[in-house]
């Protein structure tokens, strides 16, 4: 059982930040829609509403960006702000304590700036009581005193734009969701779009890859540009002290699987998850929180993080008693399925 404990923090496919990403992803951040690659609906979509809010010398109306986590987001929302030619003004829901830390930064913005608060579904409710009147009438209701001689006070605020952005849509208060005039999902991505976004990587960090190593490590990926970034570079480690320097698909192949990350991206973690199920529960069903404690992992990082890839993969579903492990599942793992995959059944795919 101990080796079903590998959840770990720093892991390379991990779509969330690890220590080493921050230098690369500045650096390898796009400026402009032009340069950005993928995402063509929400892309096309900003494209026109920025174009409109500029020809009436207005800010854009505040957007809400969700998706899973890695996906482009916060570039997304910078070059927003690059392309409506104003400042980027960046925090988080969790960063945001107090309602008056909410108020400090919104008296600070200018007209047209873009305030862009990443997991926004993690603003207390206190405090998205001070985002209502801001994004919907730019202003800032302050209480005065306590008890019934207080009196409240609007403060008028900037006209700017606010881009929220999460991993769920669904965990926002109704209120908040409704206050954004434009709600884009971001997708993920798909192996070709992820290879263009590899090959630009390299260019810019000089490193020399040929087409076919960048799609290798393109379908490595998850779908997640993050991912894709970082496979790179630990990549271009081992092609450099262990190969000819260069990215290609052997050099690609062998660092990938000296990193124990299969043809299909997954890793000791996500096999792990499978195995443990399949071992422990006979594939399932079985419940969120019961593969939590099986793994040694949150329940929301099981189904923000993992889970999406697996299900997208076929590999497990939801079913109304639990998540299963399907046929195909187990046959990744070299396991003989003990069922049909028809008589399985009732899988419910949402
Ligand atoms: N780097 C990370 N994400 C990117 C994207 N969508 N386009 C171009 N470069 C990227």
């Amino acid at each position: 059982m101990d080796d079903f404990f590998i959840a770990d923090e720093e892991r390379v496919i991990a779509p969330e930040y690890i220590s080493d990403d921050t230098d690369i992803e500045t650096s390898l951040r796009p400026h402009s829609l032009d340069e950005y690659i993928g995402q063509e609906k929400a892309k096309e979509n900003l494209k026109i509403y920025i174009e409109a809010a500029k020809k009436r010398h207005e800010p854009l109306d505040h957007v809400l960006l969700y998706g899973p986590p890695g996906l482009g987001k916060t570039t997304l929302a910078g070059i927003v702000a690059n392309e409506m030619g104003v400042q980027f003004r960046v925090t988080s829901g969790p960063a945001i304590e107090k309602p008056g830390d909410l108020a400090a930064l919104l008296t600070s913005l200018n007209d047209g700036d873009v305030l862009f608060i990443d997991e926004i579904h993690r603003l207390s409710r206190s405090i998205e009581e001070v985002l209502y009147p801001a994004m919907e009438d730019f202003a800032l209701d302050i209480i005065i005193g306590k008890g019934p001689s207080a009196r409240s006070i609007r403060l008028d605020l900037k006209k700017f734009t606010l881009i929220g952005a999460t991993t769920r849509a669904g965990q926002l208060s109704a209120p908040l969701r409704d206050r954004f005039g434009v709600i884009l999902r971001l997708e993920l991505y798909s192996p070709e779009e992820l290879a263009r976004i590899v090959q630009r990587s390299a260019n810019i960090l000089n490193i020399e890859s040929d087409k076919d190593g960048a799609l290798e490590i393109a379908s490595r990926s998850r779908g997640t540009p993050r991912i894709a970034n970082r496979l790179l570079k630990r990549t271009r480690d081992y092609a450099e002290v262990m190969g000819s320097g260069i990215i290609d698909v052997e050099s690609a192949q062998q660092a990938l699987g000296r990193m124990e990350i299969d043809e299909l991206g997954l890793d000791l973690v996500d096999r792990n998850l499978l195995r443990a199920m399949i071992e422990n529960y006979n594939g399932g069903p079985v419940g969120l929180e019961t593969i939590a404690a099986l793994i040694g992992e949150e329940s929301v990082t099981i189904e923000d993080v993992y889970e999406p890839y697996l299900m997208q993969l076929g590999f497990i579903a939801r079913t109304p008693r639990g998540r299963k492990v399907t046929t195909a599942g187990y046959r990744h793992l070299g396991i003989n399925p003990p069922f049909d995959e028809n008589a399985q059944g009732s899988f419910e795919s949402y």
